[in-house]
């Protein structure tokens, strides 16, 4: 058999490779949409068949044409390789250059089968969040990156390389673009016409940028959300004790929640219609108790409140019917949100009330346009439930899910009297936008690239001790976002997070990543531990231009504008990232988004020091800049406190006006 070494130096296999037989034990990617005319699938045959020595062209078309057909996508099966995919210690992988075996190894997790969601089809999350199209782009990509040295740059379009370009020690060694499309090109059925004709592919966020870390993104995520949205009810530890969040979801995201409700110390009831995902959560321990009857939920709910548990309790059952129910019971929610798919209402994403999993499952199938009635229908009740509690109290946040939107759009009562926004704030506007990204805080996660559990422990009390030293000198304004991270890291080893690579996240400001990464630098000097690969997902401070999610909280206008998101990419491929990439669509759809991200291999050397200060300050204080100018005043806190901090740093700075001036105007 051959080895891992030369399997990845052969690139594309000269002599075919047999034919590969289906699995049924993968979890494999749905049939996709049949979009192509019949002119147009024989030119995604075409361009597959560009890889390929003629000889190979018939056996190859008829194989192609049948994937296409099956499938909707040519995923090239056959030319799956035979190694195991997984993250191996760096010094396992053929090559010439550091930097691009640190990219194989962050590739090799992405697609690692404890990690992609459908692993075949080389999707790592989120359904359609795509590494390569197919797997011969994944053949060419490690092949060239273990011939290319650190004279030369791989320029990846869309999953495709299309090659070597010489360039220098110091660009990046990879630049990905995924799905940019020409801005009227961008619409749902857009992705599914090109990317069958295999010319785009949807990379989603941390997919196609090689940067996903499995579920531990998302734990962390959810809770900084919960806890700072529990904060904006409670003055301190002692007040949260006893409230109540109510949600529903124990899906791919959706499913920390009952983890994150625990770690923030509250009662969380989390519904979910599907009893796989509640008992799959259940096992995992990331909910402690499962109910499925309403009266007893309502006895457990009030028995947990009366004794101020720390409880987290999974609801077999629709989400709607729980609104109402504790509503006609008087139970009193403190917390309210939602995290059913309703990104993707329609199939599968939202269970309409009235209707059991089962039959909600056959009526999709069999007769769509009623399951969209009863979807509609369904919403209407769920809003108006939730707008009970609020009158009442309750704090309701949207999850960046598309449930205000698609309440709006069924006829539930959501909207603000204005008649332009929603009743209630997204996560972002409320939470995350103004108490972590304005001040800079933002995902910043590292792979340990030996691969050995002790270097991330180690790596864990580096950068515990650097966040703690900083609590001493940081200002009152962001004391708490440092106290969180560090309770978050003090308790990473114990809460078994790592799934795949050796990696952590946790939340800091441009000071906190550049201090964190540069003493990371140092102690691989001193050969305390080996090369460390830095990164951050997208769902950030500066990289990302999403209107609805991650800039929701800008509110001059220029939240529809992407020159934030492109700025960044740019300024962070000449200050030294290892790779950089930039995507169209991330986790609210194609053409909704523009996001980028970066990595960076440190290996202890003064050049390391000097690109990841230059780069990580530009990484973040870009978007706060951005933010600064669209007047966020915290954002224009951190901005000044950051040209305090660096004299070279000099951002334009908004005047504002008297409200009382433009009052009369018009
Ligand atoms: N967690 C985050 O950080 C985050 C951030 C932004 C957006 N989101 C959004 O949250 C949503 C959920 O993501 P996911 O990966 O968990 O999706 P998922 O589809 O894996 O999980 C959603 C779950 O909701 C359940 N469900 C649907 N309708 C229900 C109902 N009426 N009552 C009870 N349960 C119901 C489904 O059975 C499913 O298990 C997505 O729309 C995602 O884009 C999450």
């Amino acid at each position: 058999m051959i080895s891992f070494a030369d399997e990845i130096k052969q690139g594309i296999p000269s002599a075919l490779p047999a034919p590969k037989a289906w699995d049924p034990a993968i979890n494999h990617a749905p049939k996709r949409k049949e979009i192509l005319s019949p002119a147009e699938k024989k030119l995604a045959i075409a361009n597959a068949l560009r890889y390929f020595p003629k000889a190979q062209h018939a056996i190859l078309a008829a194989e192609f044409a049948q994937e296409l057909q099956t499938y909707g996508r040519i995923y090239m099966y056959r030319f799956m390789p035979e190694h195991p995919i997984f993250a191996r210690p760096i010094s396992d992988y053929p090559g010439k250059s550091a930097q691009a075996k640190a990219i194989m190894l962050m590739i090799q997790n992405n697609l690692d089968h404890r990690v992609a969601q459908h692993p075949h089809e080389l999707i790592t999350y989120g359904g359609n969040g795509a590494v390569f199209q197919n797997w011969i782009q994944y053949r060419l990509v490690m092949q060239y990156l273990a011939e290319m040295t650190d004279e030369q740059t791989l320029v990846m379009y869309s999953g495709h390389p299309m090659g070597l370009f010489p360039s220098h020690p110091n660009a990046p060694r990879v630049v990905v673009t995924n799905g940019m499309m020409i801005p009227n090109y961008s619409k749902p059925d857009d992705w599914e016409k090109f990317n069958a004709l295999g010319v785009t592919q949807y990379g989603q966020m941390t997919a196609g940028s090689y940067m996903y870390i499995g579920p531990q993104g998302i734990v962390h995520g959810t809770t900084i959300t919960v806890l700072n949205a529990v904060r904006r009810l409670a003055k301190n530890r002692h007040d949260i004790q006893g409230k109540l969040f109510l949600t529903a979801g124990l899906g791919g995201m959706s499913g920390a929640q009952p983890k994150a409700g625990n770690i923030a110390g509250v009662i969380s009831v989390t519904a979910e219609v599907n009893p796989k995902a509640a008992h799959t959560r259940h096992e995992q321990g990331w909910v402690d108790e499962i109910i499925s009857d309403l009266d007893q939920l309502v006895a457990r709910v009030k028995k947990a409140q009366a004794a101020k548990e720390v409880v987290s309790i999974a609801y077999l059952g629709n989400v709607v019917d729980v609104w109402e129910k504790f509503d006609q019971t008087g139970v009193h929610v403190d917390l309210g949100s939602d995290q059913t798919s309703l990104h993707n209402p329609w199939a599968g994403g939202y269970y309409p009330a009235g209707l059991s999993f089962e039959q909600a499952n056959d009526m999709m199938a069999n007769d769509p346009e009623q399951f969209k009635t009863y979807v509609q229908e369904s919403l209407r009740r769920h809003a108006a439930a939730v707008n009970k509690h609020t009158e009442r109290g309750t704090y309701f946040f949207d999850y960046g899910n598309a449930f205000l939107l698609e309440s709006s759009r069924a006829g539930g009562e959501v909207m603000a009297a204005n008649h332009i926004d929603f009743r209630y704030p997204s996560y972002i506007q409320d939470i995350l936008g103004p108490m972590c990204f304005d001040f800079g805080f933002g995902p910043f996660r590292w792979v340990c690239a030996s691969g050995k559990p002790e270097d991330l422990e180690k790596t864990d009390d580096i950068a515990c001790a650097v966040l703690e030293q900083m609590m001493q000198e940081s200002p009152a304004e962001i004391q708490q976002q440092m106290a969180d991270n560090i309770q978050w890291i003090k308790g990473a080893q114990e809460n078994k997070l790592v799934v795949g690579s050796q990696a952590r996240i946790l939340y800091a400001d441009a000071e906190g990543r550049m201090r964190i990464a540069a003493a990371f630098n140092e102690a691989i000097a001193k050969g305390e531990i080996g090369p460390v690969i830095l990164g951050r997902d997208h769902h950030d401070v500066s990289g990302t231009d999403s209107p609805y999610r991650e800039t929701s909280n800008i509110y001059d206008g220029s939240r529809f504008t992407a020159d934030m998101a492109i700025q960044n990419v740019i300024g962070d491929s000449f200050r030294g990232a290892t790779w950089v990439s930039i995507h169209n669509g991330g986790g609210v759809g194609w053409g909704e988004v523009i996001n980028g991200g970066f990595g960076m291999l440190l290996d202890g050397s003064a050049q390391a020091q000097r690109n990841l200060t230059s780069m990580l300050h530009w990484d973040v204080n870009n978007g706060i800049a951005r933010r600064n100018w669209a007047r966020n005043e915290n954002a224009t806190f951190a901005i000044k406190r950051a040209m305090e901090a660096e004299p070279l740093l000099k951002v334009t700075l908004p005047n504002l006006v008297d409200e009382q001036l433009l009052e009369d105007l018009f």
